[in-house]
């Protein structure tokens, strides 16, 4: 029954639209489900209202984040309404780490849902449309299953028609082991699992033959990588950069997001031994306090993260750093935010994410004693970002007068604007034509705006030698310290 479905339709273009919510592993899962769904007769589609699946990949990292599913499951289900008025009939999934922590909870809630599938599941999603098709109820699939779902799914299409943009994200990383006491990851997204370099490789030439110049890999825990090599022995993050390194008309590498405990000398080396990997790291903290990075089960100190600060910018003087914040953990006090504050302060970030605390179901710390009022929250938030708004926008002033390589990737909304990427992950506005998208070039900055900074291309002068710039520096007397 369920096979024949499937074949039946197998010629007849279907439309599915995928909504993403969460981090840049999200982004990758839906591309990866849409490459899934397409030998089933599925094309995508942006507009929900033409779709016979509708797909919601979800994130439960946060409160909000995981409500906002609820309201949006109930939007997507008038618009079934309106598609069955007019014959059409709709299937409403919800996939990610909501769906994963939430199971049969979301059809009890939402009985407009159909699907319900966690991020292990992806490549049987074919068959689980079947078997929502094939009509007995909702069709629930959270198991972990042993096998590894990345060897199922069908390899990344790098045909013309599926449009690839000029960077991409490239999951070699999946899961985490740190357990830390707020996060909800190890439980949606289970054990920490490295896929194997031959399989990165395979794909990363994938990737560029459709188009791609930039891969930024992808982990929970991307640091933690130690994916089985060709030589029968597990890689480290550093090995697996170098080999993708080598690879021709890959031009720039980036990596996230990573834990401070897994940065290891080959990796720090890496900073400075491999030109294609961008001078610029997310690397989350969390918190400037000792007593609380303990209660969060960190793992590391302030001291540990200093350390390893110090010996990246030895590394690669111009690393521009981000991070992630949480304030209003479980028993912080003022004392343990002034050492937030004090940490920020003292390293200078280019640009950082800040949260406030917020319990997950499940997690050790949504039963901690002394839970910190909501306007404490709010208070510290507002302070932080402040001050972290304050050093993005020295950082990026710092770049005024200085030449940037930028990869341009598209069309800005100005009409003759290109829109690329600084080496810092900023994006860089030019007048400048459309076949420069997809390569690189040398531009002189001349303004910043709120989240971006705009230049001219500089003209070729061979001899003028980039200016290096010297992030830490500028950082530094930026924030004032
Ligand atoms: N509350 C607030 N922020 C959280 N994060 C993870 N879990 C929580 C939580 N329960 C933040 C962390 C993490 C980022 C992805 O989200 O800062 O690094
Ligand atoms: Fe969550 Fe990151 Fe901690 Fe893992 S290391 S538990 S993903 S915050």
């Amino acid at each position: 029954m369920t096979q024949t479905t499937l074949k039946d339709e197998q010629d007849a273009v279907r439309k599915v639209f995928v909504k993403t919510y969460g981090c840049q592993m999200n982004v990758y899962d839906s591309m990866r489900m849409t490459d899934a769904l397409a030998p089933a007769g599925f094309v995508e589609t942006t507009d929900p209202e033409d779709a016979d699946l509708i797909l919601l990949n979800t994130c439960h990292i946060r409160e909000k984040a995981a409500e906002k599913v609820y309201s949006e499951v109930g939007r997507m289900r008038k618009v079934r309404e309106t598609r069955a008025e007019a014959g059409k009939r709709t299937l409403i999934g919800v996939a990610g780490c909501v769906a994963q922590a939430e199971g049969e909870e979301i059809v009890r809630r939402s009985p407009a849902v159909d699907l319900v599938f966690g991020p292990q599941s992806y490549h049987r999603l074919p068959a689980l449309i079947a078997a929502s098709e094939a009509g007995t109820g909702p069709v629930v699939d959270t198991e972990f299953p042993a096998e590894d779902k990345f060897n199922h799914l069908p390899k990344v299409d790098a045909s013309p028609q599926r449009r690839r943009s000029i960077t991409a994200f490239l999951t070699v990383q999946e899961g985490c082991d740190k357990f830390c006491t707020f996060c909800v990851v190890p439980y949606t997204r289970g054990a920490e699992m490295s896929r194997p370099v031959s399989a990165v490789l395979d794909e990363a030439r994938r990737l560029i033959d459709a188009g791609v110049r930039e891969i930024m890999l992808l982990g929970q825990n991307v640091n933690a990588y130690h994916g089985l090599g060709p030589d029968g022995r597990e890689w480290g993050l550093a090995a697996l950069l170098e080999a993708l390194a080598r690879i021709d008309g890959l031009e720039r590498l980036r990596y996230t997001t990573s834990h401070p405990r897994d940065m290891d000398d080959a990796l720090i080396t890496a900073h400075r031994d491999l030109d294609k990997l961008m001078p610029y790291l997310h690397l989350p903290v969390q918190s400037g306090s000792d007593r609380i990075l303990d209660l969060m089960n960190r793992r590391h100190d302030r001291a540990l993260f200093f350390g390893i600060i110090e010996r990246l910018r030895d590394m690669r003087p111009d690393l521009a750093l981000s991070s992630d914040f949480i304030v209003g953990f479980p028993g912080e006090t003022d004392a343990d935010f002034a050492q937030t504050m004090d940490l920020v302060r003292e390293i200078g970030f280019a640009q950082a994410y800040s949260f406030k605390y917020s319990p997950r179901p499940g997690t050790p710390a949504e039963t901690m004693d002394q839970q910190v009022p909501e306007t404490v929250k709010t208070e510290r938030l507002h302070a932080l970002q402040a001050l972290l708004a304050e050093q993005q926008g020295a950082f990026a002033d710092s770049l005024v007068g200085t030449r940037l390589s930028v990869l341009f990737e598209k069309l800005g909304r100005k009409p003759g604007q290109v829109v690329g990427r600084s080496p810092y992950l900023q994006p860089v506005h030019i007048e400048g034509d459309t076949n420069l998208i997809g390569e690189i070039a040398d531009v002189t900055i001349t303004a910043t705006g709120r989240n971006s900074l705009f230049g001219q291309l500089t003209p070729p002068d061979r001899n003028l030698m980039p200016r290096s710039v010297s992030v830490s520096a500028q950082l530094a007397a930026g924030a004032g310290s």
